[in-house]
């Protein structure tokens, strides 16, 4: 039988910098790469967008199969998210929408019908997986398993630099309380809480940059022959 094509999980808390890790370990091993997220994201604008309400978990989760995604980039190597056609990279990655997503991820039929979606991302050579249980429901047999953390404050203050530098005003206060109440979501739902895997090796990059937790990150697949 062919070798499984092998996947690291990046799972974490919002805002720890996973998605930037994630993005640049990936193009540099040339591996295909899911972001999880954008998936709870789209479809929580999908519903919103089609009145469904989010608390009505079966109708949200009737959408999901139904979604016409695209991950793409501009000739500017700007990201594009195409739904149905229509590019609404904006909208998935504004503030709200991630609320509207942690709020449409508690529902545990709305998390199987992504299920698959997410599975089918895995193709050789690799995948890179980007989420909150790709170590614990979506690739629990993935050789590498990574669960990164920082304190909430500091994770606020990422984020208010990453907006202020897109020329976006923000303060740290709504941004700090927003993390602590989706954290609180993500930790405590039924289904597929946010926690590390028995086996995953849990980073905090309280006061790391970047750079360095990708070097961590690369030393571990080597240790592990994975590359
Ligand atoms: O990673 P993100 O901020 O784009 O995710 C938005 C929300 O989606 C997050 O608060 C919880 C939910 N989510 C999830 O429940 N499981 C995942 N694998 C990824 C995201």
């Amino acid at each position: 039988m062919a070798a499984p094509v092998p996947v690291i999980a990046i799972d974490g808390p919002s805002g720890v910098g996973k998605g930037t890790v994630a993005r640049a370990l990936a193009r540099k091993l040339g591996w295909h790469f899911l972001d999880s997220g954008a998936l709870y994201r789209i479809l929580a604008l999908a519903a919103r967008n089609a009145g469904v309400p989010l608390e009505d978990a079966g109708r949200v989760a009737a959408l999901a199969p139904k979604l016409k995604i695209r991950f793409d980039q501009a000739p500017d190597g700007a990201e594009r998210i195409l739904l149905d056609g229509a590019d609404i990279a904006g909208e998935v990655r504004a503030e709200t929408t991630g609320s509207l997503a942690s709020t449409i991820a508690v529902h545990p039929p709305v998390r199987a019908a992504l299920l698959q979606r997410q599975r089918d991302f895995r193709e050789p050579p690799g995948l890179v997986a980007d989420g909150r249980d790709m170590g614990t429901v979506v690739f629990p047999d993935a050789p590498l398993k990574i669960f990164l953390d920082a304190s909430a404050e500091e994770r606020a203050r990422r984020r208010m630099l990453q907006l202020r530098e897109a020329g976006r005003g923000a303060t740290l206060a709504p941004l700090l309380a927003d993390i602590r109440a989706r954290d609180e979501r993500d930790r405590n739902r039924s289904t597929a809480p946010l926690r590390p895997a028995d086996d995953a090796v849990v980073i905090d990059t309280t006061t790391l940059l970047p750079a360095a937790v990708l070097a961590r990150v690369e030393e571990l697949l080597h240790a592990r022959n994975l590359v």
